[in-house]
């Protein structure tokens, strides 16, 4: 998953160009480059690195111009080296393109190009695209391009600019996102609204199928058939100062700490304390529907499937609906069961993973009703659902999610209080979990405080080659997700586990080197993880216990412990989770990680 950018206006292409892609980072960053128009032909620089390097190799070689396109790249086809960053070229060199996306039939692009003569001068699936739109027919950069696309097979948001058309650019999608900045004079390209808001918080969000046609003067929308389309012009709901980091030293710090704020975000406006219930006005579904519902399937991937887990007992617990987990790129291809009453919830923080979008779609292919809970507003998934639940978290840009995980938490609880109120969950009922909620952004502020805590805790683990969680019903998940946190950022193995399954197999793993981060917030469940965590000091682990401010009764077992204020067990995900983000915050620190952007990885998942 890349990110694209472009840009046709008045001003310098290149200084509006990086700074774009230097906030599409989060997608991808092992190369980047930049094509420009600059009234003599085609002109590229691109390099294997960061956009900071680009930057460094734009000043020391400048290309000008006010028309031009750019990319970094989460590499899936092709080693990350200079050769294979994009842009890519034609054979003439007058034709560039960047792309987002996997083009599944490049082999077989590729041999009937190089047997027509083709020139091909790099390993990517993308380069089959330039070459096809090269040997085309058209009189049009456009018509080009719509005849070459009838050959690809895969997805792609495409951004093309030729030496013929001084002033254009053309721009496609399938599968991957992309909108347009609409400015004043200028218009802009970008894989999302981060890149524009610069420059206009106007955007078109591009559909599958659309082809648009950008110049100085405006833009055209047109679909395979070259006819005209209308879209809407949307206004971003946020700005610049969202993306901006601040005082902090990373976005993954300042977006944990940001956390009792999205918390109220989420609930701003969406409780009913009279009525002891929830207002999803965005959910689409009326009282009749919801009493016929017989089923419900999360589908989602990583951290949202880990909510999704916490969704499952929440609303289980408040409504009786029976709840299924799946994770979505599995689910994608099970048979799909065409059963009446079936809903689907789509959990996804950007709103535009492959795997979660396609299980959403065949699931509506088979009848079922899909609904999405999504924080990117005008993403794919939020577009394609019947309904939904926007997070309001604002962005979140570093790779590792935090405040979305408590944002899907919370906004399950608000699910599951709706369900459960039309389901038979008593008004005194409802009004109880209404104030917990009213009183938890306040809790997670005070389980804030306990940053330094964790940090010199960090200190002690920061060498640890492993680590295991363990959690119970609603702790599992949290465990789950803790141990994917430690992953991502510190690249220390670490594995969640169900406290009680940990005898049927992990505790082979445990000695003195071994870690274990038990979950034991106060709740019915409580007494059981005492018994795991005595299993595992009779074999000489480190306990690190996180538990319920409270009488210390577990001085005896553990080695460490860290207090998070009580609360209901239905909303203790939302506060246990956060000692967790900061200690793998801290020790990913501690071993000199990027942890905004951890290896391998990237923000949003758009290809399979
Ligand atoms: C979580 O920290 C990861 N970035 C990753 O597992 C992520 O949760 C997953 O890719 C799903 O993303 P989504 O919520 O945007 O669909």
């Amino acid at each position: 998953m890349c990110g694209i950018v472009g840009y046709v206006g008045a001003g310098d292409a290149v200084s509006v160009l990086v700074e774009g892609l230097s906030r599409l980072e989060y997608r991808g960053y092992d190369s980047a480059g930049v094509a420009v128009l600059n009234g003599r032909g085609v002109e590229t620089r691109k390099l294997a690195g960061r956009i900071a390097d680009l930057r460094d190799l734009l000043a020391r070689d400048p290309v000008h111009g006010s028309c031009g396109i750019g990319h970094t790249r989460w590499a899936t086809h092709g080693a990350p080296t200079e050769r294979n960053a994009h842009p890519h070229i034609d054979c003439t060199g007058s034709l560039a393109l960047v792309h987002n996306g996997i083009i599944e039939n490049a082999n077989v692009l590729r041999r009937r190009l190089e047997q027509d003569g083709h020139d091909f001068r790099t390993e990517t699936d993308t380069e089959t695209l330039i070459h096809l739109i090269e040997e085309s027919p058209g009189t049009t950069l456009e018509a080009r391009v719509i005849a070459a696309l009838e050959h690809v097979e895969g997805t792609y948001g495409i951004a093309v600019v030729a030496e013929a058309d001084r002033r254009k650019i053309v721009v496609a999608r399938r599968g991957s996102p992309v909108l347009l900045g609409v400015g004043d004079g200028e218009f802009l390209i970008a894989s999302d609204a981060s890149a524009l808001l610069g420059h206009t918080r106007s955007v078109v969000h591009l559909n599958d199928g659309d082809v648009a046609v950008v110049t100085a003067d405006g833009y055209r929308i047109l679909d395979r058939e070259a006819r005209e389309q209308d879209r809407v012009v949307e206004d971003i709901e946020w700005d610049l100062d969202a993306i901006a980091l601040g005082d902090y030293p990373h976005f993954m710090l300042k977006e944990i700490c940001e956390q009792a704020n999205t918390v109220r975000s989420t609930l701003r406006g969406r409780l009913l304390a009279a009525d002891g219930t929830a207002r999803l006005n965005g959910l689409n579904l009326t009282a009749r529907q919801c009493s016929r519902i017989r089923r419900i399937v999360i589908v989602a991937c990583g951290t949202s499937w880990h909510a999704g887990l916490v969704g499952r007992h929440v609303i289980e617990e408040l409504s009786g609906i029976p709840v299924s987990v799946e994770y979505a790129s599995e689910y994608r291809y099970r048979r799909q069961l065409r059963l009446p009453g079936t809903v689907t919830l789509a959990i996804s923080q950007s709103g535009e993973t492959a795997d979660t979008l396609e299980a959403l779609r065949a699931a509506k292919a088979t009848g079922s009703t899909v609904l999405g809970l999504v924080n990117v507003v005008g993403s794919t998934i939020a577009r394609e659902a019947e309904g939904g639940i926007y997070l309001h978290a604002g962005p979140e840009i570093g790779v590792a999610s935090t405040k979305a995980f408590t944002a899907q938490v919370v906004a399950l609880l608000l699910l599951g209080l709706y369900l459960g109120r039309q389901r038979g969950l008593s008004v005194q009922e409802g009004r109880a979990l209404v104030g917990q909620l009213l009183a938890l952004p306040q809790l997670v502020e005070r389980t804030l405080a306990i940053e330094s805590e964790v940090r010199s805790l960090a200190a002690r683990f920061a060498d640890a080659p492993n680590a295991l969680y363990l959690g119970r019903g609603l702790s599992f998940p949290v465990a789950l997700e803790g141990a994917l946190k430690l992953k991502e950022i510190s690249y220390i193995h670490a594995e969640g586990y169900p406290a009680a399954e940990m005898k049927h197999g992990p505790i082979a793993l445990i000695d003195e080197n071994m870690p274990v981060v038990c979950l034991a917030p106060r709740d019915p469940l409580y007494t059981k993880v005492v018994s795991a965590m005595q299993e595992v000091k009779a074999r000489g682990g480190r306990i690190i216990a996180i538990t319920t401010e409270g009488p210390d009764d577990l001085g005896h077992l553990a080695d460490h412990q860290i207090a998070v204020p009580a609360a209901a067990p239905l909303l203790s995900p939302v506060l246990t989770v956060i000692p967790l983000q900061l200690l793998a915050y801290h020790i990913a620190v501690l071993r000199g990680c990027d942890v905004d952007r951890p290896r391998n990885l990237a923000k949003s998942v758009t290809v399979e």
